[in-house]
């Protein structure tokens, strides 16, 4: 067995971790939105004014803190005036990217009234590709002006007199691709017209511009995209983050050689390098402001999941091995990192859930943001980790990079200190030497996210065969804990500290 120490120090917590790290993304694509999330009122299957009954449920466990919608390539030709008011009057439109006909049945009124079930805050990305900025000043002045106008009476006849107070709204999707093509520089100037417009209707947003993905760091487009978007946009009072996206894909969902395992995790160095590179030109381009790096879009992109199947795909414990890693990359980035939307809630790429008709069952990501939420609006702990480290080559790169074994992050609420700890050995169990600095622990508690092997999968068939198992830990005050992490598992642990 291999032997690892994690020592960590409670009294040096520093950044807060933003709640809105655990966030989600749902577009209309697919069955994300229809039969994943809205079935209608009439549907035969459960549902609160047309919102599925066990999704909620599922979501509202997890105080889902922030929902991007409504895409995505998909709102960057979303006309919202189509989605408000009676059903009756609503048209049915063409989905342009995802090759569906959408009824509109799921607009602003439903998305609002989901994040209120959800107790969330809502993130609506604006049209820029196919809009205009009138159209985008026109939407917030729909759901956040409390004065007397046109647009607000609209609201108040749909049903919602007081404003919404939307409090995040992106400025487009993907510029570069789907969103209309820009060059980073082009898309600075056009960002700069609606974001002006967006501002002056409600200064009190907080806008997100678009940023790059930079994929394999090929393409030189997307290489300079941030850098040329921030030369060309110079009004630090117009933007709060900057969006970066990052899909991660090796092999097949549930077909995966150990290269392929191996490798993913070299991947989450490269998304390190998209924070690195990001943070170098918001800091060079706003120096006076702190502008935060969104990760709007992320998540496992298996090759199976195509425009034809609605971007569905298998759900495997690696993937929720990748995101624990990812979500333990963005604690320790607590600095920078303000949000983060996996892609996407149900149903398409890495959701946390799929459906069937009546059927639904939670996929292995999901108990991961069950077992790490605990860290939304805790400090970020000070680390350091001693353990065994492989080779492997991150995407786009043609040095190996270092991989530890045992990949760590923890959080301090008060006297809770919070661990998650993603041992990332295929087939070795590590036994871990855990030092808290300074303080004694009182208690300690465990939750272990681990199957046979990282091939398992949840499915309608075995829709509990990965899932996480509570455990107890012996502590004894001024001493470590030792803690033996199994292969290929996810392990969160709760402590008191006195
Ligand atoms: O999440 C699926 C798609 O991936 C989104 O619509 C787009 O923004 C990205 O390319």
């Amino acid at each position: 067995m291999s032997q690892a120490a994690i020592r960590l120090w409670p009294e040096l917590a520093d950044a807060v971790i933003s709640p809105m790290i655990y966030g989600h993304f749902a577009e209309h694509l697919g069955r994300c939105i229809y039969e994943g999330i809205w079935v209608g009122p009439k549907s035969r299957i459960p549902n609160e004014k047309g919102m599925r009954l066990d999704v909620l449920a599922a979501l509202k466990h997890l105080r889902a803190p922030i929902l991007r919608w409504p895409g995505g390539c998909f709102a960057d030709d979303y006309h919202w005036r189509q989605g408000v008011g009676p059903k009756k009057d609503r048209p049915a439109t063409v989905n342009l990217w995802w090759q569906q006909t959408d009824p509109n049945s799921f607009g602003t009124q439903e998305y609002m009234k989901l994040c209120q079930a959800l107790g969330c805050d809502a993130n609506i990305c604006v049209n820029v590709g196919s809009g205009s900025p009138r159209e985008a000043r026109d939407w917030l002045e729909y759901c956040n002006f409390g004065g007397d106008s046109a647009l607000s009476k609209a609201r108040a006849k749909h049903g919602h007199p007081e404003p919404y107070g939307v409090r995040y709204w992106g400025v487009g999707n993907e510029p570069w691709g789907c969103g209309g093509r820009f060059t980073g520089g082009d898309y600075g100037k056009e960002y700069v017209r609606f974001a002006n417009y967006m501002k002056q209707m409600d200064p009190e947003i907080e806008l997100i511009a678009a940023g790059t993905h930079f994929g394999d760091y090929s393409d030189a487009r997307l290489n300079a995209f941030n850098h040329d978007f921030c030369a060309s946009m110079p009004h630090a009072d117009l933007i709060e983050h900057l969006s970066i996206h990052r899909y991660f894909a090796r092999g097949k969902g549930d077909d995966f050689s150990e290269n392929d395992y191996k490798a993913l995790f070299a991947d989450v160095h490269t998304l390190e390098k998209d924070l690195q590179l990001t943070e170098a030109v918001l800091r060079y381009f706003y120096p006076d402001k702190h502008v935060g790096i969104a990760v709007d879009e992320w998540g496992m992109w298996h090759p199976e999941a195509t425009p034809e199947n609605g971007l569905e795909q298998t759900h495997t414990l690696r993937d929720a091995l990748l995101a624990a890693s990812v979500l333990n990359l963005f604690n320790r980035w607590a600095h920078r990192v303000s949000m983060a939307n996996i892609a996407q809630t149900v149903n398409v790429l890495q959701c946390l859930a799929m459906t069937n008709g009546v059927k639904m069952f939670l996929t292995p990501t999901y108990y991961v943001f069950d077992m790490m939420r605990p860290h939304m609006n805790g400090k970020r702990v000070t680390q350091q980790v001693e353990c065994d480290n492989y080779e492997a080559h991150p995407v786009g790169e043609k040095e190996k990079a270092s991989v530890s074994l045992l990949d760590v992050s923890a959080s301090r609420s008060g006297k809770r200190l919070h661990l998650t700890v993603v041992n990332r050995s295929l087939d070795q169990d590590i036994e871990t030497e855990i030092e808290v600095k300074d303080l004694n622990i009182k208690t300690a508690s465990g939750s272990l996210l681990h199957a046979e092997s990282p091939q398992s999968a949840n499915t309608f068939e075995q829709p509990r065969s990965v899932r996480n198992k509570r455990f107890k830990l012996q502590a004894e005050a001024s001493k470590p804990l030792i803690h033996v992490f199994p292969a290929h598992s996810v392990t969160a642990i709760a402590l008191t500290l006195e």
